[in-house]
């Protein structure tokens, strides 16, 4: 059985985000290059890597500390009392929209399956507990907004989303827990219309990072 460490960054041979083995580029055709971002292993090989072309033969810690000089103002925390799956999918979705830091709260270990190895790109701290969030939340003088769908939860779709602020997630069958719900300066609904009760943490996390993406990248403000 795969443990899921094993999940690697190139796998020509077993795509690790359901691509074609063809996808990237192979071998650096010609003299190469002397820019210090590039990667003699990946200049020699090839680069297979799920990345964007242009990081194509980049070192992994060029590419972070690219990243780092434009993260966006958004962080996402998601809770982990029981290793819940989205977490992953949460991590990458985070990478795609630039976050600026993910926090796992609860449990230290999270299923990388879904991260799709974008984990190595993207800061990802632990908090023991709900209330170390919030504390670091409180000195880092961010608001801390609950994503849920419970009784008393405000509209995301009209709500003013600040630049600067935590999306706080909840796990697949409670949700966001009491001292989630407790330590929030807000919660946030995202509007639903068929007959299920919830979508899916990774979903909720896309649609609130990307709703953060119209509003402060461009200027889409809620009626
Ligand atoms: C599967 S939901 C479970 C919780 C949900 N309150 C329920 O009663 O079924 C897991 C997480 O996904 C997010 N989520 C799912 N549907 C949502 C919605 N319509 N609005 C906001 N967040 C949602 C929340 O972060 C939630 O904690």
């Amino acid at each position: 059985m795969e443990r899921i460490d094993d999940v690697r960054e190139t796998v020509p041979d077993e795509p690790t985000d359901g691509l074609s083995a063809s996808v990237g580029v192979g071998p650096w055709d010609g003299p190469w290059p002397s820019d210090p971002h590039y990667d003699p292993e990946l200049l020699a090989h090839g680069d297979r890597r799920n990345v964007v072309d242009r990081f194509r033969y980049w070192r992994r810690d060029a590419v972070v500390a690219d990243l780092d000089t434009r993260r966006h103002d958004f962080h996402v925390a998601i809770e982990n009392w029981q290793h819940d799956f989205n977490i992953g999918s949460v991590v990458r979705t985070a990478n795609a929209f630039l976050a600026k830091e993910v926090h796992v709260v609860g449990r230290r270990r999270w299923n990388r399956r879904g991260a799709m190895v974008t984990d190595r790109y993207q800061h990802v701290r632990h908090h023991a507990d709900l209330e170390a969030l919030a504390a670091w939340a409180h000195e880092q003088g961010l608001p801390l907004l609950g994503i849920d769908n419970l009784p008393g939860a405000v509209p995301l779709e009209t709500y003013d989303l600040p630049r600067s602020c935590v999306l706080l997630f909840g796990q697949e069958g409670p949700g966001l827990s009491d001292a989630a719900w407790n330590a929030c300066d807000a919660v946030l609904s995202i509007a639903q219309y068929g007959s299920t009760r919830s979508i899916n943490a990774g979903a909720a996390a896309a649609i609130a990072m990307h709703s953060w993406v119209r509003r402060h990248l461009f200027d889409q403000k809620p009626a």
